[in-house]
């Protein structure tokens, strides 16, 4: 350790950027410190995100796939009972074990976890609770939260209008819940309270759910969770809402202007998006500004303009995804360590955990098209043998190539585990393989993955299925 300093480094947040940034800093020698405001360690991801609404997620299709008839397809007969009070349990044990484990692993690596909440003194010196900390190095990894929306107030306590920590702990199934915001979380936790027995209605702005997403997954989207049972109200705007008792009633009108209505619910879920954190952290003390979305900017290797302090995962540009943040984690503290970290941001896959999955790495077929000449291949689930036999029809694949050099530009698909394919698109893009490359790889039969070799077969016209 440089002894002028009491670390080498120091980072503020564990979540999935600032923990595994931690590890790695402390694998590389560094002496290391993270700081975290709550009372575990992991962040919004293992505590109120991607875990615990996988959690309810995984939980909600055993009981759905009970209550629809899915099972009795199968031979299997059982008319599903709810213990909402089991499921919440099994999720929070899966949020403690989780949480214990990165505890665990700074214990196992030598990261010395600090309580509190991380202001700056100046660009070496932070402020824990009164403690003034010194280090050669900080990483800003302080995540996001819910965006707010004007004249919707979230009261998680009351459980009539709540955002996705609200709505991830309800102790009651709702028997009408209105989701704000056809997005990721709006549609997996939407689908948690379907499953379970409420009616939703989701009220999106955009003309389609799922912005960011390639077209076609977008339209098909929206026939696969209206069949579902969801009413979507599409290219409309939430302007209000007043709380009385347990009832919501909430002011919509259509999203280019027009005649306003109401509508009530029990329940109202507010998932608009979610906000950098730089709240309070004193970046005045240092001199660094943030961007018109409230985001750090940074460099390719994760340096702010502040000489010795750096940014990676949610708070910076980018996906606000768990898997971007552990990579950037990753590769900012090679480059603090003095090693050549790098994240290769064109190929982050992105995925929605409601059934079917839905996932992309790459470009949308718009994008690529902007770039230059297409070709597109896809191949149908339908057509899938796996996919049939568990009757799983919903879904396809998409693989989009370069015309002239056959490079793959983007992979979309639609699958019961569309979230574990797409891996293998990831890496066969991270390789730089071409459609042709996919198409002659051996893949295992009978499983849901030969789609995308059958789609990548499909961009030069010859899939074998269909
Ligand atoms: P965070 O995980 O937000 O962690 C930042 C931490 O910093 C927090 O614990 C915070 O308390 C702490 N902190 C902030 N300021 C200070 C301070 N000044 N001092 C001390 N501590 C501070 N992503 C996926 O990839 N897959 C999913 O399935 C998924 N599901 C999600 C479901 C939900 C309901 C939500 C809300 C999000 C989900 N996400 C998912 C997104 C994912 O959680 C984030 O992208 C990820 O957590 C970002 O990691 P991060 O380390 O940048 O920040
Ligand atoms: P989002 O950005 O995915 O979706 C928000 C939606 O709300 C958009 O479709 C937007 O058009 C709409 N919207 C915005 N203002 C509106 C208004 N006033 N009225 C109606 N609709 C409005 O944001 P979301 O779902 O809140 O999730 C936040 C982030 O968390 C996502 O960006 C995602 O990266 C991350 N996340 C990732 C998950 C995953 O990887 N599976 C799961 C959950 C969250």
């Amino acid at each position: 350790a440089d002894q002028t300093y009491d670390y080498d480094v120091l980072i503020i947040g564990a979540g999935p950027g600032g923990y595994v940034a931690a590890i790695r800093a402390a694998q590389l020698g560094l002496k290391t410190a993270c700081v975290e405001s709550r009372e575990t360690l992991g962040g919004t991801c293992l505590n109120v995100g991607c875990i615990p609404s996988k959690a309810m997620l995984h939980a909600s299709e055993y009981f759905d796939a009970a209550a629809n008839g899915s099972m009795a397809k199968m031979g299997v007969l059982v008319e599903p009972k709810l213990d909402l009070e089991a499921m919440h349990a099994q999720r929070l044990d899966a949020v403690k074990q989780l949480t214990g484990g990165i505890a665990f692993l700074f214990k196992k690596n030598k990261v010395d976890w600090k309580k509190g909440h991380a202001t700056f003194v100046d660009a070496h010196t932070v402020d824990v609770g009164g403690e003034k900390i010194t280090t050669k190095n900080v990483i800003i990894a302080t995540g996001s939260s819910v965006t707010p929306l004007p004249g919707v107030e979230v009261d998680n306590d009351k459980q009539v209008v709540v955002d996705s920590t609200g709505a991830l702990e309800l102790k009651a199934v709702p028997k009408k819940m209105v989701v704000i915001g056809g997005g990721v979380i709006g549609l997996e936790l939407g689908s948690v309270w379907r499953r379970l027995g409420a009616e939703v209605v989701v009220v999106e702005f955009l003309d389609q759910l799922l912005p960011g997403m390639d077209m076609d997954i977008r339209k098909e989207a929206a026939k696969i969770f209206k069949k579902q049972g969801m009413t979507l109200m599409l290219s409309t705007k939430v302007t209000g809402c007043t709380v009385k008792g347990k009832t919501a009633t909430l002011t919509i009108e259509p999203a280019a202007g027009g005649e306003a209505s109401t509508i009530e619910a029990d329940c109202v879920l507010v998932s608009i998006g979610r906000r950098p954190n730089t709240e309070g952290l004193g970046l005045d003390k240092i001199g660094l500004e943030t961007n018109k979305r409230g985001q750090i900017e940074t460099d390719h290797d994760f340096r702010t303009k502040v000489d010795g302090v750096w940014a990676i995962g949610d708070v910076i540009p980018g996906p606000m995804l768990a898997h971007k943040a552990e990579d950037e984690g990753i590769a900012c503290a090679e480059n603090v360590a003095g090693q050549t970290g790098i994240v290769n941001h064109a190929v982050i896959p992105g995925v929605v955990y409601t059934w079917p999955e839905f996932a992309g790495v790459g470009l949308t077929e718009d994008e690529a098209k902007e770039r230059g000449a297409v070709k597109v291949g896809k191949f149908p689930m339908l057509a899938n043998s796996r996919a049939k036999t568990n009757h799983e029809p919903d879904g396809f694949v998409k693989v989009i190539a370069d015309a002239e050099t056959d490079r793959v530009l983007g992979v979309w698909c639609i699958a019961s585990v569309a979230g574990t394919m797409i891996a293998q698109a990831a890496q066969a893009m991270e390789f730089g393989a071409t459609s042709e490359d996919i198409a002659y790889t051996c893949h295992a039969h009978p499983t849901h993955s030969e789609a995308i070799k059958e789609a990548a077969m499909a961009v030069t016209g010859k899939p074998i299925h269909i």
